[in-house]
């Protein structure tokens, strides 16, 4: 394993930013882990850890040591008739762990197939897609505090999963790697396709296997969501705002047709409707674009962090003007 002095991140992130790291290794075992932190202490750096770089804007430059954790183990720590637990290396590709469990046979995640990143950045941000969230099949997160390398292992609850939110974004933000995450898996099928595209789908051909949900998701995915390396872009740039029943009631005589889900005595509205209905499909905020299919989505055509940021800002000043609803960005600078 190298430890590389001023290196670009294009690549490594889905946005396509350019940005410096001042130092970056990609360590593939504990050992490497050990070596890196060793280099950080002798040169007093600080250590950032990136995943797959799918949810993050990069500033122009990077202070200190940038890990991205590359071990990709797979084990099955137990197993019986009706399910099995998994151990994962957290820098396994995200999707390619979705089509190994369901070569195996061991199923819940297949209506996350295709979204981009690493396993270890899942947990953090608790992915959803279509009905289904991670925190559903989470066990365990292990890993090491970067302060002074103690390990932990976190059960399901003391990872305080919510919509698009953990621990690990909140009391713990930056100041732990996630080294592997356990997943409990069901050994019997039971697909979810209550979210629409899915029922419809259903409706049409009938309920489908747990392999065969997986490619209904990969197709609706690819029919709305831009390809990075084509359309370079972070996924959903917005979260879904969840809004009190009363501003709900007042925003639903206005707007009849708006897109709402339950979400326990609050309700949650969609982020790509709002950005829709303020008519910006497809338009230019100097070198960054609102995506033409799905509104969620910021499309980078050679800016920077502050281009993407300040896109950011103007749509989120429109949709405040005509809704009066603030949304909140879902990927983090990483600097
Ligand atoms: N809509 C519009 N115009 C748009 C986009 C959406 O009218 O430009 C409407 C849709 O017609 C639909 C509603 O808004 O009625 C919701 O849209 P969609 O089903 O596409 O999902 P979303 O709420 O925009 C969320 C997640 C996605 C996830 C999908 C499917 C968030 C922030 N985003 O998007 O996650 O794939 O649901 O479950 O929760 C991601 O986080 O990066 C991501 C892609």
């Amino acid at each position: 394993m190298k430890i590389q002095h001023q290196v670009n991140l294009q690549q490594f992130n889905t946005l396509s930013i350019q940005s410096v790291a001042e130092y970056f290794a990609q360590p593939q075992n504990f050992t490497q882990i050990q070596a890196c932190f060793d280099f950080a202490q002798h040169n007093s750096l600080p250590i950032k850890v990136l995943g797959g770089g799918s949810n993050v804007v990069m500033n122009d430059s990077v202070s200190g040591l940038v890990l991205q954790y590359l071990g990709d183990t797979f084990e099955v720590i137990a197993e019986s008739d009706s399910d099995v637990t998994i151990c994962v290396g957290a820098g396994l590709n995200w999707h390619s762990l979705v089509m190994m469990c369901l070569d195996k046979g061991f199923f819940g995640l297949e209506n996350l197939a295709y979204i981009p990143g690493h396993v270890g950045a899942a947990p953090v941000q608790n992915i959803g897609a279509y009905g289904v969230e991670v925190k559903d099949y989470i066990k365990r997160v292990n890993g090491v505090y970067l302060a002074n390398r103690e390990t932990f292992s976190f059960d399901n609850v003391q990872c305080d999963f919510a919509y698009r939110e953990s621990c690990f974004k909140q009391a713990l933000d930056g100041q732990c790697l996630i080294t592997s995450v356990e997943f409990r898996l069901p050994k019997i099928a039971n697909v979810k396709i209550d979210y629409s595209p899915l029922k419809q789908m259903s409706q049409e051909q009938g309920v489908p296997t747990p392999r065969e949900l997986a490619d209904w998701v990969i197709d609706v995915r690819k029919s709305k969501l831009p390809e990075p390396l084509e359309l370079p872009n972070a996924g959903s740039f917005f979260k879904n705002p969840v809004v009190s029943v009363a501003k709900f009631n007042a925003l639903s005589e206005k707007f009849p047709q708006m897109p709402n889900y339950s979400d326990g005595d609050q309700v949650k509205l969609a982020a790509g409707w709002l950005i829709d209905q303020c008519g910006l499909k497809g338009q230019y905020f100097g070198p960054v674009s609102v995506h033409q299919l799905q509104a969620l989505v910021l499309i980078n055509h050679g800016g920077n962090a502050l281009d993407v940021e300040s896109a950011a800002q103007a749509i989120k000043s429109k949709v405040h003007a005509q809704f009066g609803i603030e949304l909140e960005q879902e990927p983090r600078t990483f600097m």
